[in-house]
């Protein structure tokens, strides 16, 4: 014992899924390689842009900044409150009826995480059901917490569509206050969405089952535009006692590696809600003390001013155009060299994802003999398509389809 070290006992992991395809594509020295891996918004040359709103946004916070002291352990007020309005609308009834308490959070993971804590708080016994396929760290974030985490029923990645019956049917079976993870929009790794009817059941089973939403909106303005992508949280908040909402600006303002999120509950009351923040700051403080402010200052700069907000909206405009052209002309390309439509879903779903629904052993050979870099479940980040590469990505699913 005496002689034993205190990490002997750490053996070395395997990456993480999506962090290590990430790394591999930067050591391919190959200048045909294709990155379809991480989730990041790329344009036409491959570059993962600063939104012109963000850099005009900074400049006016480093000019206007005069103290790098400490804010507080839910951030800047007035970025929450421009979230919660960007998030549920203006005029929503948990916000008249003063329900809802948001705390800024490091990414929309530190709202997953934060979120995850407080539902241990209140309840450790709950399960959590997370979809089937859902993000690969979603289990990592959610169960952490010492949480119990059910998969439901969500998609199937042969037939490319939802599993809604055996996602109800599997759902009617959790107990009351079990916890219901659901992406708001542009589900990843698939792509696909719930339709306007669909959220109707999925509200109608909350409600009938009494279970606790903790939706998961991280690509607010990638599926149709801000308002209808947040159309299903706005609907379920209207109709359910509690909620969570894990809110992300990572990938619509570009701010990805200034980890800036917001975590939104939805309580029964006033001071029921009083209670929650209460847990939710000291969760906070227990785990980094206190969300970093830059992007924060940034977000909440561009949510305020009507100028750079409009210029937001068009620039998340034209990343979400280029998305869906590309999803057009993959889908057009493999409708050329396969001679069928077995990929025209991928012309139709939402958001940065599809699973392309080919084996890991396919997924190898994509990146072995083509360079082409994407996760082992196969899912495409359909920013990494260009006009000038779709040819040669279609092409090889074409050759690797297995
Ligand atoms: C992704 O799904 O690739 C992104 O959300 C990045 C990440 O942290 O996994």
């Amino acid at each position: 014992m005496g002689t034993q070290r205190l990490f002997q006992q750490l053996k070395q992991l395997s990456p993480d899924a999506i962090l290590g395809v990430m790394a591999k594509y930067r050591a391919d020295t190959s200048p045909s390689k294709v990155d379809l891996g991480v989730g990041v918004y790329r344009d036409l040359s491959g570059n993962t842009p600063v939104l012109a709103c963000v850099r005009r946004a900074e400049a006016l916070v480093l000019a206007e900044q005069s103290t790098k002291s400490y804010v507080a352990a839910a951030g800047r007020a007035e970025f929450n409150s421009a979230v919660e309005e960007l998030v549920l609308g203006v005029a929503h009834a948990v916000r008249r009826d003063r329900r809802a308490r948001t705390s800024q959070t490091p990414g929309g993971c530190g709202a997953l995480r934060v979120g995850a804590e407080l539902i241990r708080a209140a309840a450790p016994a709950v399960t959590v059901y997370v979809s089937d396929p859902t993000w690969g760290n979603h289990a990592s974030l959610l169960g952490s917490s010492g949480l119990t985490l059910e998969r439901y029923p969500y998609y199937d990645a042969v037939a490319h569509t939802l599993r809604f019956d055996a996602l109800l049917q599997r759902l009617d079976e959790a107990a009351p206050g079990d916890t219901v993870l659901i992406h708001a929009c542009c589900h990843n790794p698939t792509g696909a969405d719930l339709s306007p009817p669909q959220w109707s059941q999925v509200i109608e089973l909350l409600q009938r089952r009494r279970l606790v939403p903790f939706l998961d909106l991280a690509y607010q303005g990638f599926g149709a535009d801000l308002d209808a992508d947040a159309a299903g949280i706005r609907r379920v908040a209207e109709q359910v006692p509690e909620a969570l909402i894990a809110v992300s600006f990572s990938k619509n303002m570009g701010l990805y590696r200034e980890r800036t999120g917001a975590l939104i509950v939805i309580a029964e009351n006033e001071t029921r809600a009083d209670a929650v923040m209460s847990h939710m700051l000291q969760i906070a403080r227990s785990i980094y003390s206190m969300p970093p402010d830059h992007g924060a200052a940034i977000a909440a700069r561009i949510l305020a001013d009507a100028g750079l907000k409009e210029e937001w909206i068009g620039e998340l405009g034209a990343m979400r155009t280029r998305i869906t052209d590309m999803r057009i002309l993959l889908a057009q390309r493999l409708r050329e060299v396969t001679g069928g439509g077995s990929f025209d879903f991928i012309g139709t779903q939402r958001g940065m994802f599809s699973l392309l629904g080919v084996s890991a052993a396919a997924v190898e050979r994509l990146r072995d003999r083509h360079h082409i870099y994407m996760t082992s479940d196969s899912r495409m980040n359909l920013a990494g398509i260009m006009p000038d590469n779709v040819s040669y990505v279609a092409g090889a699913i074409a050759a690797e389809l297995s």
